[in-house]
C-alpha cells in the first residue's frame, strides 16, 4: 500500500489551498509522487511518470469515478483482487456515469469515435473565422471601454458562442445558454461532495434544447457539428440512441466552457501582471502558441481528474490494490521537478512543453485540446494587438505584490472568479 502521511489541510475542501494549490502539491509529491492520503482514503499522484502511467492503463484504472470524484463512496464493496466485473455491473450507479469521460473499453472507444470524425480541418478553419470576428469584436469593445471584467465580460462569452458556432446550436438560443453555463456549481465545488452536479445541473437544464437539435437535424440535416453527431454511426453501423447523443452533444457543449474560460482567464492574468512578456508577444506573436503551451503546464484549468483501481497496480514502486480512488494530478505533474526544470518557473520555449499532461494522457485524452488552443491564441492575438498595455486593476485587485484575486471554489478547475483589467488601446 502506498505510504500513508497525513497533510493539515484537506485539498478537496481547504479554502486556502485554492489560492496555491501547487505548494499544497509540492508537499504532497515531497512526501512521496504515490501516496495514500490517510485524511481520505484517496490515493494522490503528484509525480508526471506516475500521473501519465496512471492515465495510460486503462486496463488497471477505470474511469468510471472520472465524473464523480474520489470523495464520493464507491456505491459497492470492493472484493478481491480485479474488481473489473463488480465495475461494470454497478456501472450505472456512478455519479456521472452517462457522461462519455466515465465511459470504460468498448463502450468509450465506441462513442469516442462518434466524436472523432467532428472537428475535421475544414470544420476547424471556419470556425476559426467565425472566432476572428468574434474576438476582433468583443476586443474592440472592452478596449474602448478602457478597462473590464475578463472571466464573465469576455472569456466564458467568448468560448461558450465558439463552442455554440461550432456545433450549429441556433443564435437564439446562445443567450440561454450562456445564463445556464455561469449559472450551474462548478464541476468539483468545494462545497458538494459530487463531482459530477455540475453536469447533472447542465444535462436538466439544456437536455430539452440539445434533443431537439439532434432530433431537428436528423429531420433536416445541416452543414454543422451537431447533423454530424445526429447522423454518425457506431463503427459496427449500429445507429446510437437519442439519449446518447443528447448526452454526447451536452458534454461537449459543456467540456469546454469552463476550462477554456478560465485558462484564458489564467493567461490573461500572468500577462496583465509580466509586462515584459507582453512587449515580446506583441512584438513577436507567433511566439503565442508557446506561451499557451507554457501557460497550460503551470496554470492549466484542470487540476486533477480521477481514476478507480480495477486490478491490484503497482504504481511508481507503491501497491494501488483493486478498489482504490486514485487522483491523477494534472497540476502536480506539470511541476514535477523529476520532469521539469525549474518546474515553477515560466519559460517560454521550453523543450518538449508538449508533453505536459494539460489535456489528460491517453485514451481519454481530450478532444477538444486543438479547439481550446486555437480560440485562447485568437483572442490573446487580438487583445495584444490591440492594447499597448494590460495592467490588473489595483481598485479591484489591490496593489501590486499585494493583491487579492478569488479563485472558483473547486479543487478540479483551476481559475479566477473574476479578473479587473485595464486595457490601454494601441
Ligand atoms: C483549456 C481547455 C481544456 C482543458 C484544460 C481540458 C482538459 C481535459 C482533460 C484533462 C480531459 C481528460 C479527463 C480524463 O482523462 O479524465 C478532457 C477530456 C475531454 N475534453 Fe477537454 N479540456 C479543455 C477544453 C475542451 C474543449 C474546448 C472541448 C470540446 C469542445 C473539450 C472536450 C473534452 C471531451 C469530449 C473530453 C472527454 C474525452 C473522453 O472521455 O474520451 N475539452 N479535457
Amino acid at each position: 500500500m502506498a505510504d500513508h502521511v497525513t497533510m493539515e489541510r484537506d485539498f478537496f475542501t481547504d479554502r486556502t489551498v485554492l489560492l496555491d494549490p501547487y505548494s499544497w502539491l509540492d508537499e504532497s509529491r515531497a512526501k512521496g509522487p504515490v501516496r495514500e492520503m490517510d485524511e481520505r482514503e484517496v490515493v494522490m499522484i503528484t509525480g508526471f511518470a506516475e500521473a501519465a502511467a496512471v492515465l495510460l492503463d486503462a486496463d488497471a484504472f477505470s474511469s468510471a469515478i472520472a465524473a464523480a470524484g474520489p470523495t464520493a463512496p464507491l456505491p459497492f464493496e470492493a472484493r478481491g483482487g480485479d474488481i473489473s466485473d463488480q465495475i461494470v455491473e454497478h456501472h450505472h450507479k456512478f455519479v456521472g456515469s452517462e457522461q462519455l469521460v466515465s465511459y470504460d473499453g468498448q463502450r468509450h472507444t465506441a462513442a469516442r469515435s462518434l466524436l472523432s470524425s467532428l472537428f475535421t480541418p475544414s470544420r476547424l478553419r471556419a470556425n476559426e473565422a467565425y472566432m476572428r470576428a468574434l474576438a476582433t469584436r468583443m476586443v474592440a469593445e472592452v478596449v474602448n471601454a478602457g478597462h473590464c471584467e475578463a472571466i464573465r465580460g469576455l472569456a466564458t462569452p467568448y468560448v461558450t458562442l465558439v463552442v455554440a458556432d461550432l456545433l450549429g446550436v441556433p443564435e437564439e438560443d446562445r443567450a440561454v445558454l450562456f445564463d445556464v453555463v455561469t449559472s450551474g456549481p462548478p464541476p468539483g465545488s468545494l462545497d458538494d461532495a459530487d463531482a459530477g452536479s455540475s453536469l447533472v445541473h447542465l444535462a436538466q437544464a439544456v437536455g430539452q434544447l440539445f434533443s431537439g437539435y439532434i432530433q431537428d437535424r436528423r429531420a433536416k440535416p445541416q452543414d454543422d457539428v451537431l447533423t454530424n453527431l445526429a447522423t454518425a454511426q457506431y463503427p459496427d453501423g449500429t445507429t446510437p440512441s437519442l439519449p446518447d447523443l443528447v448526452m454526447l452533444s451536452i458534454f461537449l457543449f459543456a467540456a469546454g466552457q469552463d476550462t477554456s474560460a478560465k485558462l484564458l482567464g489564467n493567461a490573461i492574468r500572468y500577462l496583465a501582471e509580466a509586462r515584459e512578456m507582453q512587449d515580446t508577444l506583441r512584438a513577436d506573436p507567433a511566439q503565442i502558441p508557446a506561451f499557451i503551451e507554457e501557460m497550460l503546464r503551470l496554470e492549466g484549468s484542470t487540476k486533477v481528474t480521477h481514476r478507480l483501481a480495477r486490478k491490484d497496480t503497482v504504481i511508481g514502486g507503491v501497491n494501488i490494490p483493486a478498489g482504490s480512488r486514485v487522483v491523477a494530478s494534472l497540476a502536480g505533474a506539470n511541476r514535477d521537478p523529476e520532469r521539469w526544470e525549474e518546474p515553477n518557473v515560466f519559460k517560454l520555449g521550453r523543450p518538449r512543453i508538449k508533453e505536459h499532461i494539460a489535456f489528460g494522457r491517453g485514451a481519454h485524452t481530450c478532444i477538444g485540446a486543438p479547439l481550446a488552443r486555437a480560440e485562447v491564441r485568437v483572442i490573446l492575438e487580438e487583445l495584444l494587438a490591440q492594447t499597448s498595455r494590460i495592467t490588473l486593476s489595483a481598485a479591484e485587485h489591490g496593489p501590486a505584490g499585494a493583491r487579492n484575486l478569488a479563485y472558483e471554489p473547486s479543487y478540479i478547475i483551476r481559475g479566477l472568479e473574476a479578473l479587473h483589467v485595464e486595457l490601454i488601446p494601441r
